[in-house]
């Protein structure tokens, strides 16, 4: 009977073990519903992390209005067979824009020129991008891809409270601004718990489907888009659509202790600004312990962030058209030096922060891996809540406000309060500066961490902060995304915004050191990590979120 027994612990101990160590999971970390659901069951049918997230990114262009969008553009991390990947398939400034296309006669900023309304956009890169991604690691096909996105804007889907409550916050927005564009017209007649539905999307999409890029940057759908915009006072032209290309790119790689970071190179500022995050942070803490959101840790961070600020002003934009000093920005003797300027003891005055070399509100994002561990982390933007706010009439899709992430004038600050100078002025075909920061850590070989945020220059704390509390502070995924966040960006001066639940002692001895706090929240965070060898998968939760995370056996 005894040994009956012990063979069936030993049995039972080999199911589980084998269960812990073998079983194939797969992940995904999805901003809605429908786009958990979606990339869920292309990864159940056998599709890989490049397949669910094509299938993931048609959905929300249409569950996600957003920021899912075929009107924007976006960054991919892929970690796919071993190898690392990236794609870029930012917007670009269209043919006709130029440096000074924000100013008025006296050289001053024409307020939300770059912002809002036809002006504002880029020429769109997602569908190319997906494109890419298809013709590169796809195994479904595309039309099958397409077919939960087509059948979403045909048939609609319900509204979330969440949607319906950022449709009033715009619509109220734009009127009290005097902004005139069309979204009220497409938009007001979403109900909260009602299907919605988007015909004219349904159409755009099922040309992508049927003739891929082409569906998009040629023949009807390219023709609306360059009638619409002569109509209304837009650039973006056929030419412009048709000379659209994304980009494969060598993704920032680099060890921070025991990881390998895969992250985003320029021209997004994120993967840099996390990797000198990162590493000026234990430079700056060495042997010492910190508690997480204590006094000494975000005044560190703060700290640090204003160095990471001045440097992304300084030299970060499109590397296509200006030489961005990547190693020597993460180079650790530079790191080193800067770290060194950092006192525990007091604030660095922002006038004197340098640069150190010598010579959504809107986005969203998703993670996932599949069961053969490849992953995917994508982050994807018509940049401020909802675009441009101007809808291509007859094509049903919102065209992105990016624009503005370009530096509208030297020392103006976008929407963002991010400042620029040269390295991202205005260009024709010139990609703007992004803090897109999809982010993947391997240890040993194998994934670790999928992680990404939307938030424009928050971002880049977002996504170092749910490394640190993940591997400094050992946070369960959801912890890691739930737990109050911080951004520090230099400018504007001494301001520390943070998530409520910071300690309300710690804000008064921050405050009493000089910064000037302030409370609001980022933007969801999309998260797999690992703890005791298991996948584990958070959105960030709340009423504004409707993020939803599944760990799939
Ligand atoms: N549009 C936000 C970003 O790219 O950083």
């Amino acid at each position: 009977m005894k040994q009956l027994l012990l063979s069936g612990f030993l049995a039972l101990f080999l199911c589980i073990s084998f269960q812990l160590q073998a079983a194939p999971e797969a992940a995904v970390a999805m901003p809605d519903s429908y786009s958990a659901q979606v990339s869920e069951q292309v990864l159940n049918s056998g599709g890989n992390a490049v397949d669910a997230a094509i299938a993931a990114q048609f959905v929300l262009a249409v569950t996600l209005p957003e920021a899912g969008n075929i009107g924007g553009g976006g960054f991919m991390t892929i970690y796919k067979g071993g190898e690392t990947d990236f794609l870029d398939y930012r917007e670009v400034a269209p043919k006709k824009a130029h440096k000074d296309m924000y100013l008025d006669k006296n050289g001053e900023v024409i307020p939300y020129l770059s912002l809002y309304g036809i002006l504002s956009s880029g020429v769109p890169g997602t569908v190319d991008g997906m494109w890419q991604a298809h013709k590169k690691y796809g195994s479904k096909t595309w039309q099958s891809l397409l077919a939960p996105a087509i059948k979403l804007a045909q048939e609609g889907f319900i509204v979330h409270p969440a949607l319906k409550s950022n449709i009033n916050w715009r619509i109220d927005s734009f009127n009290s601004k005097g902004i005139k564009v069309n979204f009220a017209k497409y938009f007001s007649s979403a109900q909260t718990s009602k299907i919605f539905k988007q015909p004219e999307l349904a159409e755009t999409l099922k040309r992508i489907s049927s003739h891929g890029r082409d569906g998009f940057y040629r023949g009807q759908t390219a023709k609306i888009i360059s009638q619409f915009m002569k109509d209304n006072g837009g650039i973006i032209n056929e030419h412009d659509l048709a000379s659209y290309q994304s980009k494969w790119r060598k993704p920032i790689v680099k060890n921070w202790r025991d990881y390998t970071v895969i992250t985003a190179p320029p021209p997004s500022s994120g993967g840099i600004a996390i990797l000198q995050w990162l590493t000026m942070y234990d430079l700056v803490k060495g042997d010492k312990t910190y508690e997480h959101n204590s006094l000494e840790y975000m005044h560190s961070l703060a700290e640090i962030g204003k160095r990471v600020f001045a440097d992304r002003a300084e030299y970060l934009g499109d590397p296509d058209f200006i030489n961005v000093p990547v190693a020597s920005l993460l180079d650790q003797n530079y790191l080193s030096q800067r770290a060194k300027e950092i006192s525990l003891d007091k604030i660095s005055i922002s006038e004197q922060v340098a640069p150190g070399l010598e010579e959504s509100r809107d986005t969203t994002h998703f993670s996932i891996v599949d069961k053969w561990g490849n992953a995917v982390s994508n982050t994807t933007t018509i940049n401020y809540t909802f675009g441009s706010g101007v809808i291509v009439e007859g094509a049903g899709f919102i065209l992105n406000d990016e624009m503005d992430d370009f530096s509208a004038k030297a020392g103006v600050a976008n929407v963002f309060g991010a400042l620029g100078g040269t390295a991202n002025e205005i260009q024709p075909n010139k990609r703007m500066l992004s803090s897109m920061s999809p982010t993947i850590l391997l240890k040993n070989n194998q994934v670790n961490m999928v992680t990404g945020s939307p938030g424009g220059t928050t971002i880049i704390s977002s996504v170092y902060q749910s490394i640190l509390n993940s591997i400094e502070f050992n946070m369960s995924a959801k912890s890691a995304v739930n737990t109050p966040r911080f951004h520090h960006q230099l400018w504007p001066k001494d301001v520390i915004e943070h998530y409520a639940g910071i300690e309300q002692a710690t804000l008064s001895s921050l405050s009493g050191k000089g910064y000037t706090l302030k409370q609001r929240e980022f933007g969801d965070l999309q998260l797999i990590s690992t703890v005791n060898g298991k996948y584990q998968a958070a959105s960030q939760q709340g009423n504004a979120h409707r993020g939803v995370a599944l760990v799939i056996k």
